[in-house]
């Protein structure tokens, strides 16, 4: 993959096209808390009131089309200090590098975006080894197993917490 070709930008309308190809993946929305998109009316309605009003959420672009997303969600009030991760990208594009790069340039944007954050923190599934080596190899340090931690489609799930703070260095 030649990563000159990898760019995040906001989403924009007319992403519904290339957007429902990857979130109507169930394989792509497995892991996630939003459910898969089924139908174009749907993914514009996602994009309108849940990707463009979000305060961090970039789509993954290659050439400028949208193959992904990565996600950043500050905390409120006094927990401001702290921003949950989320991304993926299309199943045609697994196993390149691409989120692990996309993740980089996020999170080299993201602590100028928001001068009060400190900490990001990724919660993932025992069983997504994929994620958990994308955030080793951008240099998350794994924290530990939080048992029977949350839902993600209809199961209570044990996860793993994975950290990034603004002082650590991006590998
Ligand atoms: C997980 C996901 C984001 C990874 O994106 P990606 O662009 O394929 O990631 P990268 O290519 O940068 O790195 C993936 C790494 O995981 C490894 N990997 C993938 N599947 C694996 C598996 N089942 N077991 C072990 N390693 C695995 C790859 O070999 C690669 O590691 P390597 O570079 O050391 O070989 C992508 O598969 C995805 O979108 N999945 C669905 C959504 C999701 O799970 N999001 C995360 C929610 S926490």
């Amino acid at each position: 993959m030649d990563f000159s070709r990898i760019s995040l930008r906001p989403f924009k309308l007319c992403d519904s096209d290339n957007f429902l190809r990857w979130a109507s993946d169930d394989r792509v929305t497995r892991y996630l808390r939003w459910n898969t998109i089924t139908t174009k009316e749907e993914a514009l309605t996602y994009i309108e009131k849940v990707a463009i009003p979000h305060p961090w959420r970039q789509s993954i672009c290659l050439d400028d089309r949208s193959i992904g997303y990565v996600s950043i969600k500050p905390e409120s009030g006094e927990d401001k200090c702290r921003a949950h991760v989320s991304y993926a990208v299309g199943a045609a594009y697994w196993g390149q590098g691409i989120v692990t790069e996309a993740m980089k340039m996020a999170i080299s944007e993201v602590f100028k975006d928001f001068p009060d954050l400190v900490r990001l923190e990724a919660l993932v599934e025992v069983e997504n080894r994929g994620s958990q080596r994308v955030l080793e190899k951008v240099g998350f340090l794994k924290e530990g197993l939080l048992r029977k931690y949350g839902y993600c489609k209809g199961e209570i799930r044990d996860m793993f917490v994975y950290s990034f703070l603004s002082t650590d260095n991006i590998l």
